[in-house]
């Protein structure tokens, strides 16, 4: 099999990859993300791929960017919690690498991961959620990622759900990523300390005192040890899950929605609020078939594995 690198830049970490015609990890390379600005990631991304190719022979890099990308999966358009515009990051790796450069949505790279390897391979219709710092989408029909007419589709983080609802790094409001993301569930679990300490004696330790300390992972180790205010945290974020999947079963009925992203390791209690909410949203209820909500299979890995994936066949 010719050997494909990926690439995902997050938030806190730039996560490299060489993998396999068959979405396995060969060999990986990891560094902090640099301060977003957006020529020091370049010479980030450009000094990990030369690291991992001094051991492998690699014939084309995908790399996953959390914004818009347009149709020629060349140049970031817009990115809601980074501050990129028109970034071109194919031509410049290009110059830099001389190696085939394909960019491509972190969530559609997800999403074909877990479509081609992980929770979806049993089915022709998925969605993929990613709830990380935002809410990330994609959307595979018939078998086919959906990019659209101009490259970014699936935007589903910016669904509007709530009519005049929280402000949103796109410039609209109520969108579903403000409801379901890491950022919400921190937002709601630091109000909830704010306004009720009494109840948030658990996360508020975790924290050290400061309710501007609490972290998702703090919501989430709480509710793993009993703590009913965390669950309940987890279980909000999850009701939001299922209102947006609800309308998504209008549009593109799936068989699998999976949930992936670093929020997912607290699925079992967001999952049965999900389909909860999701059941009780959905329209013809009693009669539309049901579909369900799985945990994402390759975890963190399934975007470099979904950009690696996606850079071979291109
Ligand atoms: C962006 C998407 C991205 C998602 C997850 C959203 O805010 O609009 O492009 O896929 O966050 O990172
Ligand atoms: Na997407
Ligand atoms: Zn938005």
């Amino acid at each position: 099999y010719a050997l494909t690198i990926g690439v995902d830049i997050g938030g806190t970490k730039i996560a490299m990859a060489v993998v396999d015609g068959d979405g396995r990890i060969i060999d990986k390379h990891r560094v902090d993300t640099p301060a977003s600005d957006a020529s020091e990631i370049r010479q980030a991304i450009a000094e990990g791929v030369r690291k991992l190719r001094e051991k492998h022979r690699v014939m084309a890099v995908g790399v996953a960017a959390a914004g818009f990308v347009d149709s020629a999966r060349s140049t970031v358009l817009f990115a809601p919690n980074i501050n990129w515009r028109n970034e071109d990051l194919k031509t410049e790796l290009e110059k830099e690498l001389s190696l085939p450069i394909v960019v491509e949505n972190d969530a559609n790279a997800a999403g074909w991961a877990e479509f081609q390897f992980g929770g979806g391979r049993h089915v022709d219709n998925m969605a993929l959620l990613t709830i990380g710092t935002g809410l990330g989408g994609a959307l595979v029909v018939d078998g086919h990622l959906i990019r659209g007419a101009y490259g970014v589709a699936a935007e589903l983080g910016h669904l509007r759900l709530v009519p005049d609802g929280l402000h949103c790094g796109c410039g609209n409001r109520g969108c579903w990523e403000q409801y379901a993301s890491g950022n919400a569930l921190t937002r709601e679990a630091r109000l909830l300390a704010k306004h009720s300490p009494a109840l948030a004696g658990a996360l508020l330790e975790a924290a050290g005192g400061d309710a501007d300390d609490i972290t998702g992972e703090i919501v989430s180790a709480a509710a793993r040890d009993g703590d009913g205010p965390a669950s309940e945290l987890l279980a909000d974020l999850g009701g939001w899950l299922g209102l947006g999947v609800a309308q998504l079963a209008t549009i593109m009925d799936p068989a699998v929605v999976v949930i992936g992203g670093g929020a997912s390791a607290a699925s079992d209690f967001m999952i049965p609020a999900a389909m909860d909410a999701y059941r009780r949203n959905l329209p013809a209820r009693g009669q539309h078939p049901e579909l369900t909500i799985n945990v994402a299979e390759l975890a963190n890995d399934a975007g470099v594995i979904g950009a690696a994936d996606l850079a071979r066949t291109h």
